[in-house]
């Protein structure tokens, strides 16, 4: 198949890469001159692991290539995919589609043949509707099949997900569409993903509620892990009792200082949106969204109470700023709004994250940014788990506290287990451990 990917950022670039790797020939099209000459010298715009070596050996291979040349790329293409941003629309939290509407005007002038136009964008329930509108209105004669096929991918595990999907999801109104996505997609069919058909609204919406609903599970056990630490129970057990339950899962019940990214933040909103707009409000996605901005403003204030009620001066070592690991992002990474509301109570702030520092730097303002996390905990007073990268989980903790001014750790990833860390003489603060009836405290 011939792919014409429109859009170079995290789901395009992972999806065209991925695709040339099954055999596809894929052009990925991006209007931004530098990030394509960059790609076309082998330099990722982004991080995620093991994304470069895909695409400079599909790219040497000959199936994969990046141009800004939008007509040609389309004009050749059996199958074009939208995969531009939708970011949040400033003021009102709807998602923002002009991109994706102007890549459909674009894609409309450069049609030659029957072509599948696929919307990889999270994109809200009726946008494929609109997409098609566009192009019919643009050029009267395209022959053209608009079909939804949302990405689950998670930064970090992006080439792992796209590769071994839990599921394909393909809405379609055109049944022309449908041996073009098959044939797309038949190498993880040989691998027995799951390809579900569905119409091109249902589809659409799956994304918004799976993200959703696990937005809204991660709450729940954020929530869960405030009244552990009330009622003297440990919130990892809870979360493991209740996984092993296979109608509930284990997965994304880890309490944490609340979910940031690209994604959930702004797709829960969204669906929040949508959901007014067509007056059925989604009431447990809005308490979602309302109490996770709350807890990632509470935690700065969990640092404070554990230096002892007073920050001014002191200074406080971040390690991770990236909102999850194995990314540089830090979209919405609880990160921010921790640092900030401990920067406004005076404290001086220290960061290190192993690949998200770039970004961090024009983002966080007065956060000085250190080598390692040892460099980082040089007379701090108190260091912070935020991000649970690997090489943050098995710390020298007696070289840690030879640097710190104060042995003081608010682990908010839970990674630590308490005995080892207060045996090296720290303090440690974690994330839903309540104080048992003997007043010990597990986890
Ligand atoms: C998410 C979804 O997991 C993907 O399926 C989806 O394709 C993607 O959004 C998208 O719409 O593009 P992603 O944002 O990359 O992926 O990251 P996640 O691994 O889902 O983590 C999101 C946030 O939840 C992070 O801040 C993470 O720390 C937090 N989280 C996750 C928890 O606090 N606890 C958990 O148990 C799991």
């Amino acid at each position: 198949m011939r792919i014409a990917m429109i859009g170079s950022g995290y789901v395009g670039l992972v999806s065209g890469a991925c695709f040339s790797d099954f055999g596809h020939t894929v052009i990925c099209v991006d209007n931004d001159q530098r990030k394509i000459e960059a790609l076309n010298e082998g330099l990722m715009p982004i991080f995620e692991p093991g994304l470069k070596e895909l695409i400079v050996q599909n790219a040497a291979d000959g199936r994969l290539s990046f141009t800004t040349d939008l007509d040609s790329a389309v004009a050749q293409a059996d199958a074009v995919f939208i995969a531009v941003g939708t970011p949040s629309r400033r003021g009102d939290g709807f998602a923002d589609l002009a991109y994706v509407y102007s890549a459909a005007a674009e894609i409309a002038r450069s049609i030659r043949q029957f072509t599948v136009i696929v919307t990889k964008s999270t994109v809200p329930v009726g946008t494929g509707d609109e997409i098609e509108r566009i192009i019919r209105e643009t050029n009267p004669d395209a022959d053209v099949a608009v079909v939804s096929n949302p990405e689950f991918l998670r930064e970090g595990a992006a080439i792992k997900d796209f590769k071994h999907p839990d599921r394909i999801v393909v809405g379609l109104e055109d049944e022309r569409a449908r041996p073009v996505m098959t044939e797309i997609y038949r190498p993880l069919y040989l691998n027995q993903a799951p390809m579900m058909f569905t119409s091109r609204r249902t589809s659409e919406l799956i994304k918004y509620a799976s993200n959703s609903f696990l937005a809204l599970k991660i709450t729940f056990i954020n929530e869960m892990s405030d009244l552990c630490e009330r009622v003297g129970a440990n919130v990892q057990e809870v979360a493991r009792g209740m996984g092993l339950d296979n109608r509930i899962g284990a997965k994304f019940l880890n309490a944490g200082p609340g979910y940031g990214g690209s994604c959930f933040p702004k797709d829960t909103l969204a669906l929040v949106k949508t959901a007014q707009d067509f007056d059925s409000p989604m009431r447990l996605v809005e308490a979602t969204v309302d109490i996770n901005e709350k807890r990632k403003r509470a935690m700065g204030r969990r640092v404070i109470a554990a230096c002892g009620g007073d920050v001014r001066g002191k200074r406080i070592a971040l390690l991770g700023l990236a909102f999850k690991p194995d990314t540089d992002d830090i979209r919405d990474s609880p990160a921010i709004t921790i640092s900030l509301s401990l920067r406004d109570a005076g404290a001086k702030l220290v960061g290190y994250d192993p690949e998200a520092m770039d970004n961090a730097r024009s983002v966080i303002e007065g956060m000085t940014f250190a080598e390692g996390p040892y460099d980082a905990a040089i007379d701090a007073d108190c260091i912070v788990v935020v991000t649970e990268w690997s090489r943050f989980r098995a710390l020298d903790l007696g070289r840690l506290k030879s640097v710190m001014r104060t042995p003081v750790m608010v682990d908010l990833r839970n990674v630590y287990r308490r005995d080892e860390v207060t045996r090296h003489g720290f303090s440690y603060f974690s994330i839903g451990h309540g104080q048992q009836s003997d007043g010990t405290i597990k986890g």
